[in-house]
């Protein structure tokens, strides 16, 4: 918890400091792990309930860490047009985890995410950083493969 510690000791504690002391966990974990928000608790007198009152308001926060494939889908307005709630529903029942969660191997992880600039190839996703355009359910299983 050293890097938490080196984040704390750059803010003074007070309320106002939690959407940014937030941001700065999830810049260096990836997602808000439990302990560094009871820290945070304690750092800012602010209570655990109140503090995931906040984090859980803002769609930025993760409280799962990410999967070494985290998968976007899009689900922009062209995306949905086309069909991005199928791809999320062909996803989630593949991979067994619903939207927000992290398979249990922490192979991969799923978010429904906005517009990823590719519009015009709807319905997009991307797997890390590459992007997949005009995705279809049926490619979920190829595109997603799971150790037996
Ligand atoms: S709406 Fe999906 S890429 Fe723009």
């Amino acid at each position: 918890m050293q890097k938490l510690r080196e984040i704390l000791e750059s803010y003074q504690g007070k309320r106002e400091d939690i959407i940014p002391i937030l941001q700065d966990i999830q810049g260096k974990y990836g997602y808000l792990p439990e302990n560094a928000l009871r820290e945070l608790s304690k750092f800012t007198g602010v209570s655990e309930s109140q503090i995931y009152g906040i984090a859980t308001f803002y769609a930025q926060f993760r409280f799962t860490p990410k999967g070494k494939k985290h998968v976007m889908v899009c689900t922009g307005t062209a995306c949905h047009v086309k069909g991005s709630d199928q791809i999320i529903d062909a996803i989630q029942r593949h991979l067994k985890i619903k939207e927000g969660d992290t398979t249990p191997d922490n192979e991969y992880s799923l978010e429904a995410v906005g517009c990823i600039g590719c519009c015009s190839l709807a319905p997009c996703a991307m797997i890390n950083e590459k992007v997949i355009s005009r995705i279809k359910p049926r490619q979920i299983k190829r595109l997603l493969p799971q150790k037996s």
